[in-house]
């Protein structure tokens, strides 16, 4: 996290901010300003404010001090400067303020932002609210390129900001390959950075179990051996006390984490440490379902579901429910589950996946959480009031539709353009590559899929958008940093800049200092503004066949 620019870097961020001038032009003042996403509304008043050493944080009223503290904290990275945080019942002179005021906005994440020669005021009705206040002024500041040896002067504008959606998400999966608590907090403070704020993280899969569950000890001490690439790792899971610190990591920059138990597909891993609670076995995908025919599966995942429900204060658990027809040929001869489904009038392996879906749903409601699900789970019946649909299927755009038009919250993720374990650049080898999700794609997404397929009166259901990293190709941090960076920032405004405040041009235009923040964080990433970089540079991967 040090920020002290050094001669090298400072060229590097010049080259790209004279790139940004020359080659693509600052059609919109929010260039100037350099926050990304661009805010719903902003006013450039001319001048700017001055932080020095003897700049103060002030509280005002009862606000509580955590913004003020990352504000602080980001400031003194970027300047040197550790500026104290005081309380005071009325407005200070020369002082950033940080206001809770119930006025400040309807929107809940919403905040204004006032910068004056003579002070800041960040006011906002929440803590999530004046977080994002604090971080449009860190960056502002990193749009400066801040160092300890220039003087920061911020921009004299008037803010007024709301994001257009309530879900803003990114998925990563670590069945496939585990990156660890490190690169998880990194990617959560990027989407922090980016005022992002739904982390779905996919514990469960084929290849490995990555959460300790205290009543089935095998799922970690087998199940969470090997991945994608080799079935010899030694193993690689999430304690329970460590997912409580990242959740806590992660809600102290106002990200929620939604976790995923996938079934009764996806069920490799577990149905490996727990044989008895295998369905039948495929030749392609191995043990893939769990058994739907015996009551000590349905035990299990309710013990594990319950497990994970303590840990996740968030109100949603997901349950997957997507792909089950790779790997459940057996409920078709199977004399147990035929006998199952007879008894209970299910006629086949469809309608038994949807009493599965069904009753696991049923039961993550019970434990008073709302259930997610990929659009598979649409047709299983499961409560509109207590479900959402994750639309990914691009190809089948009736998943969308029919979601909708039952009357379901959606979450858009289309394999195009939100799929980033596809390619982002034509010239990009390895990955999957039969879709390219290139940043313009991202960034002008998802309002030519809202008008094409959203049923009339159905667009205030969309809950929002999540990128969704899959890692069956994706062996290292460095890879999955190149696929994620920087058209994760494209994603963050999709979610958060009115339609009508979108530009692309002026999107690419911020993107430079984005790109220097990514360098100062070493965090590695596919530069647009020099696309030759080769995506082999970014460790392991591999050409994978169409999907
Ligand atoms: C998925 O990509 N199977 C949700």
């Amino acid at each position: 996290m040090k920020r002290w620019l050094n001669l090298a870097f400072v060229a590097s961020c010049a080259m790209i901010f004279l790139a940004c001038s020359l080659g693509i032009g600052t059609k919109k003042q929010a260039a100037n300003v350099g926050i990304i996403p661009a805010p719903a509304k902003m006013e450039l008043l001319g001048g700017s404010f001055p932080v020095g050493a003897k700049t103060r944080i002030v509280l005002l009223g009862d606000t509580k001090p955590l913004a003020a503290r990352f504000l602080s904290a980001g400031l003194k990275e970027r300047t040197g400067m550790e500026l104290p945080i005081l309380r005071s019942g009325k407005a200070v002179k020369g002082a950033i303020a940080l206001e809770l005021s119930k006025d400040a906005s309807g929107n809940p994440e919403g905040y204004k932002l006032t910068v004056k020669r003579d002070g800041v005021l960040i006011s906002a009705p929440t803590e999530t609210g004046l977080f994002y206040g604090t971080q449009s002024v860190l960056q502002m500041a990193d749009a400066r390129q801040a160092t300890p040896a220039k003087k920061l002067g911020l921009p004299c504008v008037r803010i007024e900001d709301q994001p257009r959606y309530g879900y803003r998400g990114l998925m990563l999966d670590e069945s496939r390959h585990f990156f660890g608590k490190e690169v998880v907090k990194q990617t959560l403070d990027q989407m922090a950075y980016l005022k992002m704020n739904r982390f779905h993280w996919h514990l469960t899969d084929t290849p490995g179990w990555r959460i300790e569950i205290k009543k089935y000890p095998k799922l970690t001490e087998v199940g969470s051996i090997g991945n994608n690439t080799t079935t010899e790792t030694a193993p690689e899971f999430y304690t329970q006390d460590e997912i409580r610190e990242i959740v806590a990591y992660a809600a102290a920059r106002q990200i929620m984490i939604i976790p995923e138990v996938d079934m009764p597909g996806h069920a490799n891993a577990a149905v490996r440490s727990y044989p008895e609670l295998a369905g039948g076995i495929s030749r392609r995908h191995g043990h893939f379902v769990f058994n739907p025919a015996k009551e000590e599966t349905y035990r299990f995942l309710e013990d594990v579901l319950s497990e994970v429900a303590q840990l996740f204060p968030a109100p949603f658990i997901h349950l997957g429910g997507d792909e089950v027809s790779f790997g459940n040929q057996d409920w078709k001869t199977d004399p147990e589950i035929l006998k199952f489904g007879r008894e209970r009038g299910l006629n086949n392996p469809i309608e038994l996946e949807h009493y599965f879906v069904k009753r696991m749903a049923d039961y993550i409601n019970k434990l008073g959480k709302t259930t997610m699900g990929w659009d598979e789970i649409t047709s299983s019946g499961v409560s509109r009031d207590g479900s959402v649909l994750f639309w990914w299927r691009h190809n089948m755009p009736n998943a969308l539709k029919v979601g909708l038009k039952e009357g379901y919250p959606v979450v858009l993720c289309p394999r195009t353009p939100c799929y980033f374990d596809f390619i982002q650049d034509k010239r990009d080898k390895v990955g999957r590559t039969t879709l390219l999700n290139s940043i313009d794609k991202v960034y002008d997404f998802p309002d030519p899929i809202i008008a094409k397929y959203a049923p009339a009166g159905t667009e205030s259901q969309i809950m929002g958008i999540e990128a969704c990293v899959w890692s069956e190709d994706i062996a290292g941090a460095k890879r999955m940093q190149y696929m994620v960076y920087p058209r994760i920032a494209a994603l963050a405004e999709a979610c958060w800049t009115p339609k009508a405040g979108k530009h692309y041009e002026g999107f690419m235009s911020r993107l430079g200092s984005y790109l220097c923040v990514l360098d100062q964080e070493k965090i590695y990433y596919y530069d647009p503004f020099n696309p030759d970089k080769t995506p082999e540079a970014a460790g392991p991967g591999k050409a994978v066949k169409p999907y």
